[in-house]
């Protein structure tokens, strides 16, 4: 059995599937291949540019202070990493699929069928999160237009609940009514009751996924020119926060640079990696581009650099524009205008941020029922999932099922789990992709075209950087060691320490490339301090997927031999 859960697919089968495009079985023709490396490029920054730099930047700035900005350096190299190893994948397996096809050449059905699984938290439930921001905004804006929904008919349940206990809390003991809090109250006295209990929904979260569905639904070709005005839009509002806020910054804001230390800036490591996230979606559409192997790798490097300095520059113009401890609001970008007396421009950010997150939102609503489509053709999931559209030429069935898995939780899930959730899925994605690139056969660079990641041999810088990390985490290691009553969250780094380790002698042994282990240590390491509790949901959804893969996929792949 443990022989046929690693079966793998062959790179020339992946590669004739790709040349003459499968028959889906129903009709379908296959997609359109219209994508260019504009296109790609676009799409990377559509998916990147979002939630992040428009929400979750103000939490890790006010715990960082300016040196927030370095975070944006380091995130965005261990995503570099990643990106290159995704890069070789994307030249050498120009297939839709992503991460999930890769795990499939490099190591296995079984991983394949994880990773897939995994993904689905970094597409689906990670567009909860974007939804859930995008109609906090929207909100905002009808509000400033006069239009006041009512508040149960915008919030979850329980962030209604808590908000309604804290300020019930914050009023019992003085503190002074303020307007926010009157509508906490209403929103929570005006709900209707139904069977005892108070109903709350996040009615434009769900209304904007229905619009996205319809819209991935109809063409890749029309979705292809919303993503494109809306990339030209936001980044034209964040370059001209980065001259404005330049203009208004006060230089004595950033100094000192690094106000709580290094600490400090490291608890806005999923914050900021969560900004980063989205330059792999691009290549789960290998197969609409016009030229994959030279465009893919081009698409996701392009919009990971431009977003890098975008980053870099906004969380200095932030920092520079109020004192760093200020930013612990959910519209940092709006806030700071606010606060130096431009208003007007705060309402021009809030339409950006509008416009951000739908784009973030229609690139992944993409993805995934194109992974759910070669998941599908592969056999391990039902073939209604590869079919598609006669005439849209769209995987219809996935596309509606994936609308569904957003649009429903959209209504009524808080938005911090799903977020932890979204990163641990991508992050274990990147790992596993980075490791993937040391188990492809390797061929000779010279005779190849397309993207080559370029091969330095690992063996001596991996363990002096290894035993470098030993020396600056020596107390913890130790602490953790002679601690019989250790947390979940230490549990994790001390299989870190040994992972690495592990890892660190098979690169020496086995002499390999150092893009990739790099790439595994700096994407596990950043795995590892995402919050304990959030890992434990991970595993139940994990246990989900195994128990799914072993009574249908396992039986039903392509692989399986038949009986
Ligand atoms: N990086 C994407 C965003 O910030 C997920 O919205």
């Amino acid at each position: 059995m443990s022989k046929s859960l690693f079966r793998k697919k062959s790179l020339e089968a992946i590669a004739r599937d790709a040349e003459q495009g499968i028959d889906d079985g129903h009709g379908g023709k296959g997609l359109r291949r219209v994508l260019s490396v504009r296109d790609l490029t676009f799409m990377g920054i559509a998916a990147v540019v979002g939630a992040g730099i428009f929400s979750t930047i103000g939490t890790a700035a006010s715990n960082g202070g300016p040196g927030i900005s370095l975070l944006f350096v380091l995130t965005a190299v261990t995503c570099g990493f990643s990106a290159l190893c995704y890069a070789e994948f994307a030249s050498r397996v120009p297939i839709s699929g992503s991460a999930y096809t890769y795990a499939y050449v490099s190591f296995g059905e079984i991983i394949a069928w994880i990773i897939g699984w995994a993904l689905i938290l970094e597409y689906a439930i990670g567009n909860i999160v974007v939804a859930i921001s995008w109609s906090s905004y929207f909100n905002h804006l009808l509000e400033a237009g006069g239009i006041h929904l009512p508040g149960w008919l915008t919030i979850d349940p329980d962030t209604a609940r808590v908000a309604y206990e804290t300020t019930q809390q914050q009023l019992s003991s003085g503190v002074a009514m303020t307007p926010n809090m009157q509508s906490v109250i209403t929103a929570y006295e005006t709900a209707p009751v139904i069977a005892g209990h108070r109903i709350f929904v996040n009615f434009p979260a769900f209304i904007i996924i229905v619009l996205i569905t319809w819209l991935t639904y109809v063409g890749i070709k029309e979705s292809k020119k919303g993503a494109n005005f809306m990339v030209i839009f936001k980044i034209a509002v964040v370059l001209f926060v980065i001259v404005f806020g330049f203009i208004y910054a006060k230089p004595s804001y950033w100094s000192p640079f690094l106000p709580n230390g290094f600490e400090g800036v490291l608890k806005g490591v999923s914050a900021v990696f969560y900004a980063y996230i989205g330059f792999d979606a691009i290549s789960t559409t290998a197969e609409e581009c016009k030229d994959p192997k030279r465009d893919l790798p081009r698409g996701m490097i392009y919009s990971l650099v431009i977003c890098t300095v975008l980053y870099i520059l906004v969380a200095l113009a932030l920092t520079g524009m109020v004192h760093y401890s200020e930013l612990n609001v959910n519209d940092p970008l709006a806030y700071v205008f606010e606060r130096v007396g431009q208003e007007w421009i705060s309402y021009i950010i809030a339409v950006s941020a509008v416009v951000a997150t739908t784009s973030v939102l229609l690139v992944f609503a993409l993805g995934q029922p194109r992974i759910w489509m070669s998941m599908s053709r592969d056999g391990l999931l039902p073939k209604a999932f590869a079919r598609v559209h006669p005439r849209y030429q769209t995987p219809h069935f996935s596309t509606v099922v994936t609308g569904f898995l957003v649009a429903i939780p959209s209504l009524f899930m808080q938005s911090s789990l799903m977020t932890d959730l979204t990163s641990i899925g991508t992050l274990f994605a990147f790992v596993l992709v980075s490791g993937g690139v040391l188990m492809l056969p390797r061929l000779d660079n010279a005779g190849r075209s397309g993207f080559k990641l370029p091969y330095v041999n690992g063996r001596f810088i991996v363990p002096v950087l290894y035993a470098l990390f030993l020396y600056l985490f020596i107390d913890r290691i130790q602490a953790d060691l002679t601690n019989p009553a250790a947390s979940l969250q230490e549990a994790l780094f001390l299989v870190y320490v040994l992972l690495a380790g592990v890892i660190t002698v098979l690169t020496v042994v086995k002499r390999y490339s150092l893009i990739p282990v790099l790439g595994m240590l700096c994407c596990a390491y950043l795995l590892i301090e995402i919050p304990a509790v959030s890992w434990e949901w991970f595993f139940v959804w994990m246990a989900i997927g195994l128990v799914i893969y072993f009574s249908y996929g396992y039986w039903k792949s392509r692989l399986a031999p038949k009986l």
